[in-house]
C-alpha cells in the first residue's frame, strides 16, 4: 500500500502529537523526523536536535536549521512539488546555503554566481541558493522578478507589446525604479531585490553572464530571419522554500528547460509572444481554415527549431516525449520507496501531443507535502488592484489573487 511520506496540509496534527505545540514546532517535528529516517540516523540523535529546536524555539520563536537539513530539506522540497515532470533528478539538486548574506548587493552578487554556476557553459546543473529564513513577524527577504531571466514587455502607444507581454508591469517598475531598456524584444530585465524592512534596490544583470541560444530550424532556413532566441537558464525566483516549519522567501532555483515551455508557451501563447501566425505564414499554411490545423503545425515547427538551436548551442534541454518517460520512471521509483508522487495533472501533462505520451493516461493526486515550494503574491500594488479594491465590498487581501489559482499561493 502507498501512503504518503509526510504531513499533509492544510495541516491536522496527528492525535499522538501534543497539539497545544505552535505550527512551527509541529512542522519541524514532522520534518526532522523525515530527514532522520530517510537519511537512516539513529533516534537518539533525532531527540537531541528535537530538544535543541525546542530551546531555540523557547528563544527567539524560531531555529536555526543546520546545513544539512537545508541541502535535504530543498530537494525533498522538488520532489514534493506538484508541478514539475523533471522530479527524477530531484537528488541532484546543488544547494548552496547563503545565509549569511545581508545586503541586497552581496545577494545579488551571489545570484550572479548562481546563474554562472548552474549554467556551466551550457551544461545546465540543477541548483538553489537558500538566503536567509524569515523571521518571526517580519517580511522576509524578497527579489520581485518571477524569474532570475526574463526579458522586458513595453507597451506601446497603440496597444501593442514590443517583448514578452507577461512581463509588462515588471517592466515599467523597473521604468519606474529608473532602468531604461534598450527597447528589444528581448531585453533581460534588471533584479529587483528588497531586504526586509528596506526599500527595493534593482541591479542590472552583466550580459555575459546571461547564456542565450538564437532560433534556427533544422530543414527551415527561414526560421533563423524571425530573429528569435531564448535564455538558456530557467531560474525561478518568486516561490518560497518550506522547510519543517521555516520559510525561506528568498531561495531562486533553476533546472534545464523542457522544449514545449520555450516552443509552445513561451513562443506559441496568444498572451506570450504569439508567433504561431507568423510560423504558419512562412510555412504557407492556410491560416484562415482551422481545418487546416495551421496552428498545431507550426507549434510542431517551432518546437522542433528549439531542441535543434538548444542542441547545436551545446545547451542541456529535455523534449516533453523524454521528460514524460522520466517522470513514469520516477513514479516507479517513488512506488518502490513506498512514497506517492503529489501531482497536478494539468501542470504536468506537457502542452504537446499530450496523448502521445505516458503521463496523459497517468492518473495523478495532486496533495500538498512538504518540504514544497510556494507561490508569493507580487510585491507591488497595480493600477488593476486598485480598480478592483476600490469595488470590493470586502477589501482583503484575497482579492488580488485569483480564485482558481489560490492553491498555489500561500497557505
Ligand atoms: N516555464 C518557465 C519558462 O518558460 C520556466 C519554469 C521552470 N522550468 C524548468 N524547466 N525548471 O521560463
Amino acid at each position: 500500500m502507498l501512503k504518503p511520506n509526510h504531513n499533509s496540509c492544510p495541516r491536522s496534527p496527528a492525535p499522538f502529537e501534543q497539539v497545544e505545540l505552535p505550527t512551527l514546532l509541529l512542522e519541524a517535528i514532522d520534518y526532522l523526523r523525515l530527514f532522520h529516517q530517510e537519511q537512516s540516523l539513529p533516534e537518539a540523535q533525532l531527540q537531541k536536535r528535537l530538544a535543541e529546536i525546542h530551546q531555540d524555539y523557547r528563544h527567539s520563536r524560531t531555529y536555526w536549521q543546520t546545513k544539512e537539513e537545508i541541502a535535504y530539506g530543498a530537494k525533498v522540497a522538488w520532489r514534493n512539488h506538484s508541478r514539475c515532470i523533471g522530479r527524477i533528478f530531484w537528488e541532484s539538486l546543488i544547494v548552496r546555503d547563503l545565509r549569511h548574506l545581508t545586503t541586497a548587493e552581496d545577494i545579488f552578487a551571489a545570484i550572479v554566481e548562481h546563474m554562472q554556476q548552474a549554467t556551466n557553459g551550457g551544461n545546465i546543473r540543477s541548483t538553489i541558493s537558500v538566503f536567509a529564513p524569515d523571521l518571526p513577524g517580519q517580511p522576509g527577504i524578497r527579489i520581485w522578478n518571477p524569474q532570475l531571466i526574463r526579458y522586458a514587455g513595453y507597451r506601446q502607444a497603440d496597444g501593442a507589446i514590443v517583448g514578452d507581454p507577461d512581463q509588462v508591469e515588471l517592466t515599467e517598475i523597473c521604468q519606474q525604479f529608473g532602468w531604461q531598456g534598450q527597447g528589444t524584444r528581448f531585453d533581460v530585465l534588471p533584479l529587483i531585490i528588497q531586504m526586509p524592512g528596506q526599500k527595493p534596490q534593482w541591479f542590472e544583470l552583466p550580459p555575459n553572464i546571461v547564456m542565450e541560444v538564437p532560433m534556427t530550424h533544422p530543414e527551415y532556413d527561414w526560421f533563423a530571419e524571425l530573429g528569435l532566441k531564448w535564455h538558456a537558464l530557467p531560474a525561478i525566483s518568486d516561490w518560497r522554500l518550506e522547510i519543517g516549519g521555516i520559510s525561506y522567501s528568498a531561495a531562486p532555483f533553476n533546472g534545464w528547460y523542457m522544449s514545449t515551455e520555450i516552443g509552445a508557451r513561451n513562443f506559441g501563447d496568444v498572451k506570450r509572444y504569439n508567433l504561431l501566425p507568423v510560423v504558419a505564414e512562412r510555412m504557407g499554411l492556410n491560416t484562415r481554415s482551422k481545418l487546416s490545423l495551421w496552428q498545431d503545425r507550426a507549434l510542431i515547427e517551432l518546437n522542433r527549431a528549439v531542441l535543434h538551436s538548444f542542441t547545436l548551442a551545446g545547451v542541456t534541454i529535455v523534449d516533453h516525449h523524454t521528460a514524460s518517460a522520466q517522470f513514469m520512471q520516477h513514479w516507479q521509483r517513488e512506488a518502490e520507496a513506498e512514497r506517492i508522487v503529489p501531482a497536478d495533472w494539468g501542470r504536468i501533462v506537457p502542452p504537446l501531443s499530450a496523448s502521445t505520451m505516458e503521463v496523459f493516461h497517468q492518473e495523478m493526486q495532486d496533495v500538498c507535502l512538504k518540504p514544497n515550494f510556494f507561490h508569493l503574491s507580487p510585491l507591488w500594488i497595480t493600477e488593476k488592484d486598485v480598480t478592483a479594491n476600490a469595488q470590493a465590498v470586502l477589501p482583503n487581501d484575497q482579492q488580488k489573487r485569483c480564485p482558481f489559482h489560490s492553491h498555489s499561493d500561500d497557505r
